[in-house]
């Protein structure tokens, strides 16, 4: 075993694979578990987006975590893997009428509501079941976040949610409406934040409209902030846990919460980035002209991350102590995106050896694609190989 892989046993495996390990994930389970513990009305979802495998979502669910979903696909995943409906919430700003549907029969806990029409729809396909959904409005904040430009999400200029303009209408509109009851309000400005101070402007925006709300007598009983902490991608090792404590304690001190109030928190990527790494083989170590390339089995329809945000995924030669050597490590997909990194220091990489690109638990898996007539990678639980 180098390092915490089982390499001996990665032998019969088909490679690409994610490999996901389950002790860093109950950690990380027990440290938000521990943390949120001391604050009395905060309630954790995960979001399922970021990995849907389902022994990974099964342990999420045995944590207590609640699900966030976006689509009809992910509500039926969270029911599988045994999440109780009334901990589900369903995000998204196009859900298809079965999607709705589909919500509306497994009796989930909210709709978060991006816009009036869609309002309109839940309100008529609630009728047709002669139910009364619970709805929430996702209230585009216009607050930046450091981050990706691709991955940010509470700007004016994005598709997401309701604009603060608009807010006191629409909860006019859903007062007067028979089928959907209104519980509260949805905020989410993106992912990959690793500056508390992104959270406080958006908690004091919140604060702001909580105001005005008040002014007019409107109650609000739930807040949901989505998610959005990011992780650490340079020093993955398996006690890399995301700085849980100050998150926290961020909204705990900036945000104003009624005592009838209950905040949310949608947590993605912090909650399974660490846990994963994409397993691949070298196929080819090919001189180039200047450079090196160390020619992988997995490619950009593996792991989009790097291809898509630019984004570092650290890259470890698991099978060889030898000497440190520079490669571009690069996938078989004929795009020349289709890159892990540039001059990466690896131990010297020869046909045949593992490498691990940690971090990619979240937003990996999931957003493989089959270009080229690729095969999907399967994905392992660490579990599965004692
Ligand atoms: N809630 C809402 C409404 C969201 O849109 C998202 C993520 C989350 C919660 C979870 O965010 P997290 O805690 O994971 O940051 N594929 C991209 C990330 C896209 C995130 C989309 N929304 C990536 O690979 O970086």
């Amino acid at each position: 075993m180098k390092g915490h892989f089982p390499i001996d046993k990665f032998s019969s495996l088909r490679t690409p694979f994610y490999y996901y390990d389950t002790e860093v994930l109950r950690n990380t389970l027990n440290c938000i578990r521990a943390e949120v513990a001391r604050y009395e009305n905060f309630v954790v979802h995960y979001a399922v987006k970021a990995n849907v495998n389902p022994k990974v979502l099964t342990i999420i669910r045995e944590n207590g975590l609640g699900a966030d979903c976006v689509s009809g696909g992910e509500i039926q995943a969270a029911i599988k893997a045994g999440f109780p409906a009334n901990k589900i919430v369903f995000a998204g700003v196009g859900k298809a009428d079965w999607e709705i549907n589909l919500g509306l029969d497994y009796n989930i806990f909210c709709f978060n509501v991006e816009s009036v029409p869609e309002l309109e729809v839940i309100n008529e396909l609630a009728a047709e079941r002669g139910k009364i959904a619970n709805v929430a409005f996702r209230i585009n904040p216009d607050v930046g976040a450091h981050t990706h430009a691709n991955i940010t999400t509470g700007l004016a200029e994005n598709k997401f949610g309701i604009s603060m303009q608009d807010m006191e209408h629409v909860i006019e509109l859903a007062a007067e409406m028979q089928h959907v009851n209104f519980v509260g309000l949805h905020f989410h400005i993106g992912s990959q934040i690793l500056d508390m101070g992104d959270f406080v402007a958006l908690c004091n925006r919140i604060n702001e409209l909580q105001e005005k709300l008040d002014a007019r007598g409107i109650r609000i009983e739930h807040i949901n902030v989505g998610g959005g902490l990011g992780i650490d991608y340079h020093h993955p090792n398996r006690q890399s846990i995301p700085d849980f404590s100050a998150y926290f304690k961020t909204y705990a001190t900036h945000l104003k919460l009624r005592a009838y109030q209950k905040l949310h928190f949608e947590l993605g990527r912090a909650v399974v980035g660490q846990c994963g790494s994409l397993i691949a083989r070298v196929l080819y170590v090919k001189q180039g002209t200047n450079k090196q390339f160390a020619i992988l089995d997995a490619g950009m329809t593996d792991l989009i991350r790097p291809a898509l945000y630019q984004a570092y995924h650290k890259i470890e030669n698991i099978s060889s102590e030898a000497s440190v050597e520079t490669y571009d490590v690069v996938g078989p997909v004929c795009e020349s995106s289709d890159v892990f990194g540039k001059s990466v220091d690896l131990n010297g990489v020869k046909r045949g050896d593992f490498l691990a690109l940690r971090s990619a638990g979240a937003y990996g898996e999931i957003m493989a694609s089959q270009y080229n007539c690729r095969t999907l990678p399967q994905g392992y639980l660490s579990d599965e190989f004692m």
